[in-house]
């Protein structure tokens, strides 16, 4: 009796990733992160450089938070304020929630040391 529960189990993730998701939507911010963010924190939330930070697994409310100090001037980082200013906050959200649902990468303290 085990596959009609993981039947249930998949439609519900499912029926999950469509709602309008306050938390984000993981598909969603999947292609913002694409279009937006991969040239620097790649698919992975791995940064692509030195000096750019690893998202990967990181808290969501912690990556929207770094957002909203990009977008409001708080913190000063000009590629992402211009992408955080010009994004809807739903977007922002989904993007947070993409990356946080990615591995968290194990050669990479989740912050760099400043
Ligand atoms: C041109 C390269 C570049 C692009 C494009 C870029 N970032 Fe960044 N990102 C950086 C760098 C460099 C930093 C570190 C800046 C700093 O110290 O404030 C950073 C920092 C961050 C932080 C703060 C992380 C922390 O540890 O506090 C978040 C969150 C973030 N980026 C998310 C995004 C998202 C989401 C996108 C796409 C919408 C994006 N970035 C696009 C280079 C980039």
């Amino acid at each position: 009796m085990k596959r009609p529960f993981l039947l249930v189990a998949i439609a519900l993730a499912g029926a999950c990733a469509y709602a309008a998701d306050p938390a984000g939507d993981v598909r969603a911010g999947r292609a913002l992160a694409y279009a937006e963010c991969r040239g620097c924190h790649g698919m992975d939330g791995k940064g692509t450089g030195p000096g750019i930070p690893d998202l990967g697994g990181r808290d969501a409310a912690s990556i929207m938070a770094a957002l909203e100090d990009y977008r409001s001037g708080r913190r000063e980082h000009g590629p992402i304020r211009g992408i955080a200013r010009n994004a809807k906050p739903q977007e922002l959200r989904d993007i947070a929630a993409y990356y946080a649902a990615q591995p968290r990468s194990a050669a990479q303290p989740a912050s760099p040391a400043k």
